[in-house]
C-alpha cells in the first residue's frame, strides 16, 4: 500500500520570518493530515530549512529542493549532503524542470545525485516532465521515459523502491493550465511501468507524484486515479490556509 504525500515546493519563496510563520501555523494540520494517512512535506529554500526544521511540527518532512553530490570540497555555492543530514534534512528535490532549464542540471547529473543520497541513507524525489513542444508532438512517454531511466541507471531495485518520482508536465507548471486527471493517469502510470519493466514488481511500491498547478479545488482528482500518489504543488502550497485545503481534498482518495 503506498502512502499517500503531499509535498510543498517552496521554490524561491519565502524569507526565514515568513517560513517560520508558516512552520508554527502549520503544526495542527500536520497532525491532522498524519491521522488521515498522508504524508506531508514542504521543500523551502536552503536559507529556511534549518528555521523551518526547528519550528515545524517533527511529523512534516522538511526537504532540500537540490543539494551537489560531492561531499566537501571547491564547489562554490553548492550544498552538500553532509550539511543537510547534520541538520536533520533526510529528503531532496533533484531534476525539477526550473533547474534543468536554468542550472543546466541533467538526468546524468541527478543520477549521481540520487546514488549520493541513497548511499547516505536520504529520500530523493526525482522529478521528470516534458515541455508543451514535445507533448504537442506526441512524444511525452519517449522523453520521460528516458528520463526515468537515465535518473534512475545503475540502482537496485531495493534503491530504487526508495526513490519518490513526480511528474510535472512543463506546460503545467505555475500556468494554472493543470493536466486533466486523465491525461496525468495516462503517463503516470506508464512511468510505473518503466519503473517495472527495469527494477521488477519494486515498482509497485514505489510513489508517484502529479505536479503542476495542482490546486484544493482539483487534487481530489488527481487522487482518485489509480497510480497518481500525491502532488507536489508550488504556489498552493505556499499560504497555510491553501496547504490545508491541498490536505483536505486529498481525503477523498
Ligand atoms: P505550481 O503548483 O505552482 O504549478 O508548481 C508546480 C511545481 O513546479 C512543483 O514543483
Amino acid at each position: 500500500m503506498r502512502k499517500k504525500l503531499l509535498l510543498g515546493n517552496w521554490k524561491m519563496n519565502k524569507t526565514p520570518s515568513e517560513a517560520k510563520a508558516f512552520a508554527l501555523a502549520a503544526n495542527e494540520m500536520v497532525d491532522f493530515a498524519v491521522a488521515h494517512d498522508i504524508e506531508v512535506g514542504v521543500a523551502p529554500t536552503f536559507v529556511c530549512l534549518a528555521t523551518v526544521k526547528e519550528n515545524i511540527n517533527p511529523k512534516c518532512i522538511v526537504a532540500a529542493q537540490n543539494v551537489n553530490e560531492h561531499d566537501h570540497g571547491a564547489f562554490t555555492g553548492e550544498i552538500s549532503i553532509p550539511m543537510l543530514k547534520e541538520i536533520g534534512i533526510s529528503w531532496v528535490i533533484l531534476g525539477h524542470s526550473e533547474r534543468r532549464e536554468y542550472n543546466g542540471e541533467t538526468s546524468e547529473k541527478c543520477n549521481e545525485k540520487i546514488k549520493a543520497l541513497l548511499a547516505a541513507g536520504m529520500t530523493p524525489v526525482y522529478c521528470c516532465g516534458e515541455s508543451l513542444e514535445t507533448y504537442e508532438s506526441g512524444q511525452t512517454k519517449k522523453f520521460v521515459a528516458e528520463q526515468i531511466r537515465t535518473g534512475l541507471a545503475g540502482l537496485t531495485p531495493e534503491e530504487a523502491g526508495k526513490v519518490v518520482i513526480a511528474y510535472e508536465p512543463i506546460w503545467a507548471i505555475g500556468t494554472g493550465k493543470s493536466a486533466t486527471k486523465e491525461t496525468a493517469e495516462d503517463t503516470i502510470g506508464f512511468i510505473r511501468r518503466t519503473l517495472r519493466e527495469n527494477f521488477g514488481p519494486v515498482a509497485m511500491d514505489i510513489r508517484i507524484l502529479y505536479g503542476g498547478s495542482v490546486k484544493p479545488n482539483n487534487v481530489a482528482e488527481y487522487m482518485s486515479q489509480e497510480d497518481i500518489d500525491g502532488a507536489l504543488v508550488g504556489g498552493a502550497s505556499l499560504e497555510p490556509n491553501s496547504f490545508q485545503g491541498l490536505i483536505d481534498g486529498m481525503l477523498a482518495k
